[in-house]
């Protein structure tokens, strides 16, 4: 790759008016959002329209049609057609100019501001393609965004991004990082990943090839984040392995490596953040098999969002290689799905995020926490509230109950409480209190509790408010503080209350 081509296209591109904004302004609102559910065709009628260097661009490389050489040449003043052949961002066919991969602009939003990136990926079912080929790099999906929303907001030191595909999770992470190593098995992958932080003027992203931990073998990392390879495929004739999702294992092993290997290449105060699947087989739960696979040297939080059947399983990643229940060999490959889950005694797959942090020197274990969190939640949340809740862990780890008796704490401004009462009833029946930031969870709490959360305002110690509750209930204070503190200290945990 010639950093010339990519410094000329970055340039046509912007010239053109290749953002978010253009694009909208081009096709429409109704027509934008298509895009985002795959259906390309009311942008596309708009863009034929307009005889515009953005309009041809939007074309060629947001849908992947191809266009005329002259118009291509005009949108591309600086790279010019033969520099796009020349990049291998396009190919002569047939008197046009086709596209040989896809650049679609990405918003982004973090702790440091927002922004927009180029991203340039593999030609999709946006642009028609399907089923995918085996060696496809993904483009910007909902995995990626979740697993971007999931990164600490922390400034400095080095960052890995394994199975890093077009490196869009190495470009976040390179907003934070000093340095990023991003990796993947596939050239291809790191060829767009060069490209898209060449594109973008990221520099301070070095791309490596090789499986796992093997390019990266005895170095450490203050922040690990993948997206991995992680779907459950059976290993049976006939059954395409898509590299940008399939690490080739078998059932979940390809997760449990790369999860067993965070530890030794996280460094002290470190921490990872992952995408995965984790497979129910018998009486072992996946959230308990993932235990198994952090090992005790790392604090964790593992959250699964949902849990699919084998069969809803098999149906949704069918569907996301591109076979429809329609398409001819659909039911063989549902079938080779059901053959490898019943081989395994697999009854159900769960999916979610695991949030692992490595002790500083010197510091204790503080958290081992695996949950289900299968409500909807908004993702722009959670990278922070993920790094408060390890660091307000380690807090609570080094208080015993009359440390944390003494400690003086906030309601989070995003906690409102709700009373519910049956019509006619002296007080409320259920209490509860919902988290608008964070997990966006809603607890159902005691008279006790609620009215410990509600004078929480830094002023009184925990202490000073359950002796205060205790004589309001008219109950003994020892007996209420032994049952409340656990729960305040849960409360600290998951970003309700928070430390004066
Ligand atoms: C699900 S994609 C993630 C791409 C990108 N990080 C994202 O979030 O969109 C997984 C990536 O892992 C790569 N991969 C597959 N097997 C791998 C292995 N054994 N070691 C490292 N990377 C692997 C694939 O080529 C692919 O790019």
């Amino acid at each position: 790759m010639h950093p010339a081509h990519v410094d000329a296209l970055a340039h046509d591109l912007a010239a053109a008016g290749l953002t978010g904004e253009g694009v909208r302004a081009l096709v429409g609102e109704h027509a934008e959002a298509a895009l985002g559910r795959m259906v390309a065709e009311p942008a596309r009628r708009a863009a034929r329209r307009a005889a515009t260097p953005l309009a041809t661009l939007v074309r060629a490389f947001v849908l992947g049609d191809a266009v005329g050489a002259a118009e291509l040449a005009d949108a591309l003043p600086s790279l010019g057609v033969d520099g796009a052949v020349a990049l291998g961002v396009a190919e002569r066919r047939d008197g046009a100019v086709a596209p040989l991969v896809a650049i679609r602009p990405l918003a982004y939003r973090d702790a440091r501001g927002s922004g927009e990136w180029w991203i340039a990926s593999d030609l999709d079912e946006l642009a028609g393609v399907s089923p995918l080929r085996p060696d496809h790099v993904l483009g910007v999906g909902g995995a990626a965004r979740t697993l971007a929303a999931l990164l600490p907001p922390a400034s400095g030191g080095t960052a890995l991004d394994l199975g890093t595909g077009c490196g869009v999770i190495a470009l976040h992470l390179r907003r934070f990082a000093d340095r990023v190593v991003a990796t993947d098995i596939s050239e291809r992958a790191l060829w767009f990943t060069a490209l898209n932080a060449r594109l973008n003027g990221v520099d301070g992203i070095e791309t490596r090839l090789g499986s796992l931990f093997e390019p990266v073998a005895g170095e450490r990392f203050d922040l690990i984040a993948s997206n991995p390879p992680f779907v459950i495929t059976p290993r049976a004739e006939g059954v395409p392995a898509y590299e940008y999702r399939d690490g080739g294992a078998t059932g979940d092993a390809l997760m449990a490596a790369v999860v067993g290997g965070i530890e030794a290449h996280l460094a002290p105060g470190g921490v990872a953040r992952l995408l995965g699947n984790w497979e129910t087989i018998g009486a072992d739960a996946g959230l308990d098999r993932t235990r198994a696979w952090i090992g005790d040297g790392l604090d964790a939080w593992a959250i699964e969002r949902e849990s699919l059947d084998p069969v809803r399983y098999a149906e949704l990643w069918l569907r996301d290689g591109g076979t429809l229940p329609r398409d001819p060999g659909h039911d063989a490959l549902l079938d080779a799905w059901l053959d490898d889950f019943e081989a395994r005694g697999v009854s159900a797959v769960g999916m979610g995020w695991l949030a692992l942090r490595r002790p500083a020197t010197g510091e204790r274990m503080a958290l081992a926490r695996f949950e289900r969190v299968p409500h909807a939640l908004a993702l722009e949340h959670v990278g922070a509230h993920l790094a408060e809740s390890f660091d307000a862990a380690a807090w609570l780890a080094a208080l015993d109950d009359a440390a944390l008796a003494d400690a003086h704490l906030i309601t989070a401004p995003d906690v409102t409480e709700a009373r519910h009462q049956l019509p006619g009833a002296a007080g409320p029946n259920v209490i509860e209190l919902r988290q608008g930031g964070a997990l966006g969870r809603t607890l159902s709490v005691d008279t006790a509790l609620a009215a410990l959360v509600g004078a929480s305002d830094g002023e009184l110690s925990v202490g000073v408010l359950v002796g205060a509750i205790a004589g309001l209930l008219e109950v003994d204070e020892h007996i209420l503080a032994a049952d409340l503190l656990p729960r305040v200290r849960e409360l600290v945990l998951t970003g309700l209350l928070l430390r004066a």
